[in-house]
């Protein structure tokens, strides 16, 4: 890794850092005991921080962003060429990559067309909920507006999408929350809000959907979001015949099906979208994270031809369209760097190398299944979950200070985890694992060495 010049003032950037730099989702009052990270290159998975320390990043940036790995040359030279050639023009009318990338996506998502851009995972989602708010408004006569998410699924920060998010600890202290949103059970397995075991549980978790649009009335709901697993939350692949149902209920109710795939979405899973696993069509599918391997910002929210038919009306009509636009969505720059990550994904062939990578992480995982605390493993691809507990057959959950001294223990081998962080109350006991795409066997092996070392230190 290069030499950034910058390295040699480590101690003034730690400085400007504490002094200016509100951290995300951060206690700031934890810095007085310990100096913030600070990332200064990367390559592959390889990070190196502004101190000289080298980690092996199994996150993938923190927050399951960088797909293709760090120190992708090629796009960054393809931004640099675009920016030259054009840096912007708002998505009112169109620029050459916008148009290229919105053709790619629909290749890879059959059944889904159009392509609206936008800046972040929340955006995205958002501009799905007034897709839903207005096509309720033109098509059902005001009705069919309430969108029903999942407990334990995240869905972003804006108060919308908050409104829709499964998780207490995120929104706590942040309503009012928008009208307008219901919330359904989890699909967790492990903890089954039934008391059932699957397979002799007719996907109760499912069904109870149903009771929830009854209750809110069916002339009222008009769509439900899911992550098709559920990330942040717990990393909880829902069952094989989940959607199935899902499926069924929404074509009764005539619901709308969003599937937010800011974090499964392209590759993540080992398919290019996570609802592929799946027998689910969803009608609407939001991304963001890794759409360009967060070398640029960028979301997207993809619709069915006939979502978008729904907003085709006479011109004289002043209102019958999608009023709405994002100031920075579609910049030329993201298109061009979606682009060229989504080209590295198809040329390396990174969608095998995930299935193959990840099936050697849930294996070697599944082994630690006999260690005091490791309750339970779970994931698809390169997004891996271990759901620590106090007890194996109370399934109480261990103290977050444990999760935090078994990622301290992974971080101090230089392999960075993530967890849930801020999510149920007294839930936040899951390490999650995601590894960039192109994770090698010494890399899986790596990371799980330090996870069983760090796993055993703190078994007893
Ligand atoms: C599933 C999911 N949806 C939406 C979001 C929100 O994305 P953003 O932070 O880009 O707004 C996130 C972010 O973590 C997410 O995990």
């Amino acid at each position: 890794m290069r030499d950034t010049g910058k390295e040699t003032e480590p101690d003034r950037l730690v400085q400007d850092d504490v002094e200016h730099v509100w951290h995300h989702l951060f206690q700031h009052s934890a810095i007085a005991s310990k100096e913030p990270m600070i990332m200064a290159e990367g390559q592959g998975l390889r990070l190196r921080d502004i101190r000289g320390r080298e980690y092996l990043d199994a996150t993938s940036g923190g927050v399951w962003c960088v797909n293709v790995g760090y120190g992708r040359a090629s796009i960054a030279e393809a931004v640099c060429e675009q920016l030259k050639k054009l840096p912007y023009y708002a998505a009112t009318a169109g620029n050459i990559p916008y148009a290229r990338f919105a053709a790619k996506l629909a290749a890879l998502m059959p059944g889904l067309n159009r392509v609206y851009l936008s800046n972040s995972g929340s955006e995205a989602n958002e501009k799905a909920y007034k897709m839903v708010r207005a096509i309720g408004h033109m098509k059902h006569g005001g009705k069919k507006k309430t969108v029903l998410y999942r407990h334990r699924d995240y869905h972003g920060t804006t108060i919308g999408a908050l409104s829709s998010t499964g998780q207490q600890e995120r929104r706590e202290w942040f309503g009012p929350f928008a009208p307008g949103f219901a919330e359904i059970p989890h699909a967790s397995c492990y903890r089954c809000a039934f008391g059932k075991t699957y397979p002799g549980c007719d996907i109760d978790c499912a069904r109870a959907m149903e009771t929830v649009i009854q209750r809110e009335g069916p002339d009222e709901v008009g769509a439900v979001i899911f992550e098709p697993i559920t990330a942040g939350g717990g990393v909880i692949p829902p069952v094989r015949e989940y959607y199935d149902v899902i499926r069924e209920i929404c074509g009764r109710y005539g619901l709308l099906l969003i599937m937010d795939e800011v974090v499964c979405g392209m590759g993540r899973t080992g398919k290019w979208f996570g609802y592929m696993h799946y027998d689910a069509k969803p009608d609407i599918v939001t991304m963001a994270k890794g759409v360009a391997s967060a070398y640029m910002p960028i979301s997207v929210t993809a619709t069915t031809e006939n979502v978008f038919a729904q907003f085709l009306h006479d011109p004289g009509d002043k209102l019958a369209y999608f009023r709405d636009i994002s100031t920075f969505g579609g910049c030329a720059a993201a298109c061009t760097a979606a682009l060229e990550s989504t080209r590295i994904i198809e040329d390396e062939n990174l969608l095998e190398n995930c299935r193959l990578m990840g099936e050697r992480l849930l294996d070697g995982l599944k082994g630690m299944l006999d260690i005091p605390h490791v309750g339970d493993v779970r994931g698809r691809g390169l997004l891996c979950g271990i759901e620590l507990v106090e007890d194996k057959k109370t399934r109480q959950p261990v103290s977050e200070a444990h999760v935090l001294k078994v990622v301290g223990d992974i971080a101090a081998q230089g392999v960075l985890v993530g967890r849930t962080n801020r999510s149920l109350p007294g839930h936040n006991n899951i390490i999650n694992l995601a590894p960039a795409l192109v994770a090698t066997k010494d890399d899986i092996d790596t990371i799980l060495g330090a996870v069983k070392n760090a796993l055993l230190k703190t078994a007893s």
